[in-house]
């Protein structure tokens, strides 16, 4: 976001700077240039785990543009220590827990929802699931105009009746039902990225991972292997990687451009949509 700027005569009267008006300065009076500050942001987001891989990436995007940008997670403040971190205003509470953080809503305009993860069965069902059903519905009662939920890739069918089936189903019936409730809730403004693996730097307490070396290559190399994709048994090894700043900015593009398509964005969508300036 640009500042625009506007010369202030020493008599205190305002001079534009556009240089056919400058010389209606009076003679022998000196300009000097002054910021004026941005408007206030009229967006107001909400990152539900902001502090989690997804969830940092996206708050730091979103601090970078300008937003207005809240966290909401169950640790509360992250431990990250970049300068962004302390432009987000973090809330603490749990989504499976009502009743204790729902005003963390208030006037919030978009809801970016990056809460899920791995575990047993019911904690799968629970956090990929459950917690993202109350906290779409919570945003629906508050008004809330859009929400965008990262869920997760099929990776095909053989694959996903498998993991569904026999290794996963917790996650895959989670991640469907808060689908379900978030096209129902929100046919307009309702937003699913389902990514495959994300690549980047993921932080592990004070270390960085620097998942992006083994994943830049590999992305670049199967991106020109669409046609395998729809091998079968093997197709979905061929699906293409993300790098964690194409999802975040799909997610961020989703949030705030009242024109991003409502509905299910695949693979190559959050691909497409990253790519694109807005
Ligand atoms: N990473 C990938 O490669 C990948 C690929 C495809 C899909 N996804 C999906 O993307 C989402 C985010 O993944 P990630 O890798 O960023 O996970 P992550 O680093 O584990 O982040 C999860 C976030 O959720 C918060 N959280 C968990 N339970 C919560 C609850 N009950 N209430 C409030 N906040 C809660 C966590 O913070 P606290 O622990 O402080 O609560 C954390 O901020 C997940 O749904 C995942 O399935 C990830």
């Amino acid at each position: 976001m640009s500042d625009s700027s506007m010369a202030v005569s020493s008599s205190g009267s305002c001079l534009s700077t556009d240089s056919s008006k400058v010389d209606e300065r009076r003679d022998g009076e000196e300009a000097e240039t002054v910021k004026v500050p941005p408007p206030p942001p009229t967006e107001k987001l909400l990152v539900l785990g902001g502090n989690g891989f997804i969830g940092s990436h996206v708050c730091k995007e979103a601090v970078d543009r300008g937003l207005s940008v809240a966290s909401l997670s169950r640790s509360g403040r992250s431990s990250i220590q970049d300068s962004w971190a302390s432009k987000v205003t973090w809330h603490q509470g749990d989504l499976l827990s009502l009743g204790s953080w729902e005003d963390a809503l208030n006037g919030v305009t978009s809801v970016i929802s990056c809460v899920g993860g791995l575990g047993s069965n019911s904690h799968m069902y629970n956090i990929n699931g459950t917690a993202n059903v109350n906290a779409i519905k919570a945003a629906f009662e508050k008004g809330v105009k859009r929400f965008v939920y990262i869920s997760a890739a099929s990776a095909g069918i053989e694959r996903k009746v498998f993991l569904s089936h026999f290794m996963l189903p917790g996650y895959y019936e989670g991640k469907r039902a808060a689908e379900t409730e978030l096209l129902a809730k929100f046919p307009n403004g309702g937003v699913v990225l389902r990514p495959g693996f994300i690549y980047g730097t993921r932080r592990v307490g004070s270390m960085k991972l620097p998942l992006g070396v083994i994943g830049s290559p590999l992305d670049t190399i199967l991106r020109h292997a669409k046609p395998l994709r729809k091998l079968p048994l093997v197709g979905a090894l061929f699906n293409p990687l993300l790098n964690i700043t194409s999802v975040a900015n799909a997610a961020l593009r989703a949030a705030i451009d009242p024109v991003f398509p409502p509905g299910v964005i695949d693979l190559d969508g959050i691909h497409h949509y990253s790519q694109e300036k807005f």
